[in-house]
């Protein structure tokens, strides 16, 4: 008895390594989904959307379809022990299900390395911003002097790519290091000190007496300014902070000890990186309504309101400083999750060192994310759909409101009816009956439908029209 538990625990792990304890599974995925999702798209996502409403949207799909979908993705992952591509495969192949369901993990192989490639280009602006704050540069500043600050940045690829290309050096030397020596020694020193900033943020922001203002304007649910685009923008961002439809939290899952449900860490993971979202959120609203700015300054929100706002507050050079060093922790551990999935997946396959495949899939991300770094400067103007979108808008767009939830949906159908339900239930340890219907109603229909609707909500206008010349 005692032997053959022995052996099952040996064979129970990952060839990549696990995470020291359920805890530090759990702290990891907060560190993948809360990141510049949170901070930087999302308040701008809901001053472009109108606010409340959009924010609205946002709950009902983490509910709907976040809640659902990531716990079937760690379920997958821990049965399978290996990289997305090969969990599927082997739970495919146990129950006799087609070797095709592992192209989703594919998916998420690409998936990551664009995503990724778009990613580290605003995680660079980030670093370059913590400088920029710390230095005093924005003190007593006016807002059209910080724009033109942002502006003049912008313009220089050269100034864009140093900061880029830093940031991937610093995720690859983590991520080549292996998930103990690297990805968990990143998430032990980022993860307290992100919380305590936050904290501060928080603190800060309610000081300067804009917070009821803020507050009104993220849960007033103004249904006026929604728009045809505003369902497929709230269900994709649900999708991108929670580091779904990709695989990403599938390979940390496999990583994750048999102790321990699955439901109660996918509840902790959603709970915490949506109050993140919040807090920051009003922290942001917060400083911006305190110095009576706009919201409506959609991607200059965060690089040119809230520097503003910070350099005419008190200490708003070590505030605003702190504030950019909090997003900068944030990016980077949703950063190293970017590349789990293909880096597990090519180190089984080559069956060579990790630090080889690391450098490799750096290097390929950092190509194709010269194109995000042109975006803003040579190749702004890229006509070749009439939305006018370069390749920065076309790489997020693409992952964001199509592959992620695409694949949420695979993920969804396969688990919730190619799976058996028995493996399905025990893999995610759900005792009681009541919490197992719930779950397989919500995988099997509610969160496939609810995904399927939102697509022919709004998908065709936006997202075939602007290529096919409308
Ligand atoms: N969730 C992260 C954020 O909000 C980004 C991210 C990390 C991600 N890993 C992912 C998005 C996997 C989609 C899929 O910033």
């Amino acid at each position: 008895m005692n032997e053959n538990n022995v052996t099952t625990k040996v064979n129970d792990r990952s060839q990549h390594g696990m995470w020291s304890s359920k805890m530090l599974f759990v702290l990891a995925a907060v560190g993948s989904a809360v990141g510049l999702g949170n901070i930087w798209k999302f308040p701008y996502m809901m001053a472009e959307q109108g606010g409340g409403a959009f924010f609205l949207i946002y709950l009902i799909c983490i509910a709907l379809i976040g809640f659902p979908v990531m716990a079937a993705e760690i379920m997958v992952g821990r049965e399978g022990r290996m990289s997305p591509v090969n969990s599927i495969l082997k739970l495919a192949r146990e129950h006799n299900r087609s070797k095709s369901w592992s192209l989703m993990g594919w998916a998420g192989v690409v998936g990551g390395v664009v995503i990724l490639s778009f990613y580290a280009v605003i995680a660079g602006w980030i670093m370059f911003y913590i400088w920029r704050m710390f230095s005093g540069e924005f003190t007593g500043i006016e807002a059209a002097a910080s724009g033109e600050k942002l502006d003049a940045f912008l313009a220089n690829p050269w100034q864009i790519l140093l900061w880029f290309s830093i940031f991937i050096a610093i995720v690859v030397f983590f991520v080549a290091r292996g998930v103990n020596k690297g990805l968990e020694l990143a998430i032990r020193i980022c993860m307290p000190l992100l919380f305590v900033l936050l904290i501060v943020m928080l603190i800060y922001g309610v000081a300067q007496g804009g917070f009821m203002d803020s507050v009104r304007y993220m849960f007033d649910f103004d249904f006026s300014k929604m728009t045809w685009e505003t369902p497929v923008a709230a269900m994709g961002h649900a999708f991108f902070t929670l580091s779904i439809g990709m695989g990403a939290i599938m390979a940390y899952g496999a990583y994750m000890p048999r102790e321990g449900s699955v439901k109660s860490a996918v509840g902790i993971i959603i709970v915490i990186d949506t109050l993140v979202a919040i807090v920051a959120g009003l922290a942001i609203f917060s400083i911006v309504f305190a110095m009576n700015m706009e919201t409506t300054q959609k991607v200059g929100l965060l690089f040119v309101t809230a520097p503003t706002a910070f350099g005419n507050l008190p200490l708003g050079a070590i505030f605003g400083g702190l504030f950019f060093l909090f997003v900068g922790f944030a990016a980077f551990t949703s950063g190293i999750s970017l590349t789990e999935p293909a880096i597990a997946y090519f180190v089984e396959k080559f069956k060579t060192s990790r630090v080889k495949i690391a450098v490799a899939i750096g290097v390929i991300t950092w190509v194709l994310g010269l194109l995000s770094v042109l975006s803003f400067n040579l190749l702004k103007e890229f006509p070749f759909n009439s939305e006018n979108w370069n390749f920065f808008e076309i790489f997020d767009k693409a992952t964001t409101y199509f592959l992620l939830p695409v694949v949420g949906l695979i993920i969804a159908v396969f688990v919730g009816w190619f799976l058996p339900w028995d493996r399905v239930r025990k893999g995610l340890e759900i005792q009681s009956d009541l919490a197992w219907n719930i779950w397989i109603v919500a995988i099997r229909f509610v969160a496939p439908i609810s995904i399927l609707v939102v697509f022919a909500f709004s998908f065709h206008e936006k997202f075939i029209a602007p290529f096919l010349g409308g």
